[in-house]
């Protein structure tokens, strides 16, 4: 009869010490921001401080961009003492020296401008880094995020390759998002993991990403959601068939960078697995790719980084080629990812996705043995 109670109790002590966690989180961002705003300096400032603080300390090689990041965090202006605004910063990169809190601070001081209409909900790390463990190993691999925002699935991807070399390609829309992710990489990955940076619409590539046409070996995604595209320019089959949205002109991008054989681990909508207007989509889908994997996720996946019940799968595809075949497809739903779905969920310890991951059937067909 006590059995029961006591395993209840522990569960709770568990799942409490983790909200604690995520409290304590929160409340270090709002005493930054408190000290920081007592001095005169909030939002995108604060970032730019704290973002440059990490560039000294791991004195990373100077491009363009981190060189621009230290220049305007020189110029911010604040009521105190400069002495004062810097050993806030220091205190932070203290605590956090591997920078790994770093796209949870952008998120936080660049909230305003952070929402405008270019989907930026960040992945959570548990996904991102199941997401990596769904490549196959290969050394020298070409692994893209062409939509990187915080750099989470090169990072993940470069822990995976950690004995391996590889070539990490990020890009993004958001020069600062490119930024991010420069010194969140250049901060953790080893020098035998080559970087490159764009900061293009991938919509309508200019000519560096394009010379990676049919040369990139895996990408990892999540692009926005369900954005209307005006201007595409690779040739698209699914434009022609008359969908215009990011999700679907993001699978004939894929596809364009790919190398035969080449695989797409990405997010997309729930809508274009299980709604009859991507009827076509998936026809086409299955004539250009084989399908390793369809995994749909619960509701809330985004809840805890973007606060939103956008519903997405993981599609992980193969691109279609000579000598290039497929044996069966991995479908599964998944009911837990490692992280709250919801404010009540208790048993966010749970993370079936990765647990499915390491079942000896799915390693085989997604070729991760
Ligand atoms: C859903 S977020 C994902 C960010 C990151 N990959 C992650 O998973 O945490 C989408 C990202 O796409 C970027 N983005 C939006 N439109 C874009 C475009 N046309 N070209 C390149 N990047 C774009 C946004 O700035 C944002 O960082």
């Amino acid at each position: 009869m006590n059995a029961p109670i006591k395993i209840s109790v522990m569960i709770c002590f568990f799942a409490n010490t983790e909200y604690q966690k995520i409290k304590m989180k929160n409340n270090k961002l709002k005493e930054v921001e408190k000290r920081y705003r007592e001095l005169g300096v909030e939002g995108d400032d604060v970032f730019t401080l704290i973002a440059s603080e990490y560039i000294q300390f791991h004195k990373l090689d100077l491009s363009e961009r981190l060189i621009g990041i230290i220049k305007k965090a020189n110029e911010i202006k604040c009521n105190g003492s400069s002495q004062k605004i810097g050993s806030i910063a220091k205190r932070v990169v203290r605590y956090d020296k591997l920078g790994k809190e770093l796209p949870i601070l952008y998120q936080f001081f660049h909230s305003k401008r952070f929402r405008d209409n270019t989907g930026k909900f960040f992945t959570p790390r548990n996904v991102a880094r199941s997401m990596a463990d769904m490549l196959p190993l290969k050394n020298d691999a070409v692994i893209f995020d062409p939509t990187c925002g915080g750099g989470t699935f090169l990072l993940e991807a470069s822990k995976k390759w950690k004995n391996s070399v590889c070539h990490l390609l990020a890009n993004d829309i958001d020069n600062y998002l490119v930024t991010l992710t420069e010194i969140v990489l250049k901060i953790q990955i080893p020098k035998k993991h080559r970087l490159s940076l764009f900061n293009e619409n991938i919509y309508s590539p200019e000519e560096t990403i394009r010379l990676f046409q049919n040369k990139v070996d895996y990408i990892l995604a999540n692009p926005p959601f369900s954005l209307t595209v005006d201007n595409f320019s690779p040739e698209s089959k699914l434009l022609r068939r008359g969908y215009r949205n990011s999700d679907a002109l993001f699978i004939d991008l894929a596809k364009d960078l790919l190398k035969e054989g080449g695989k797409l681990v990405c997010l997309l909508p729930h809508s274009i697995i299980s709604n009859k207007e991507y009827a076509e989509l998936r026809k086409v889908v299955e004539e250009d790719w084989h399908i390793n994997g369809v995994m749909v996720l619960p509701e809330g996946v985004f809840q805890e980084t973007a606060n939103t019940t956008t519903r997405a799968d993981i599609l992980i595809l193969k691109k279609k080629g000579e000598g290039i075949f497929n044996s069966e497809t991995v479908f599964c739903n998944i009911s837990s990812v490692g992280q709250p779905l919801n404010s009540r969920d208790s048993l966010f310890e749970e993370d079936d996705l990765s647990r499915i991951l390491k079942q000896d059937e799915v390693r085989k067909v997604l070729e991760t043995n």
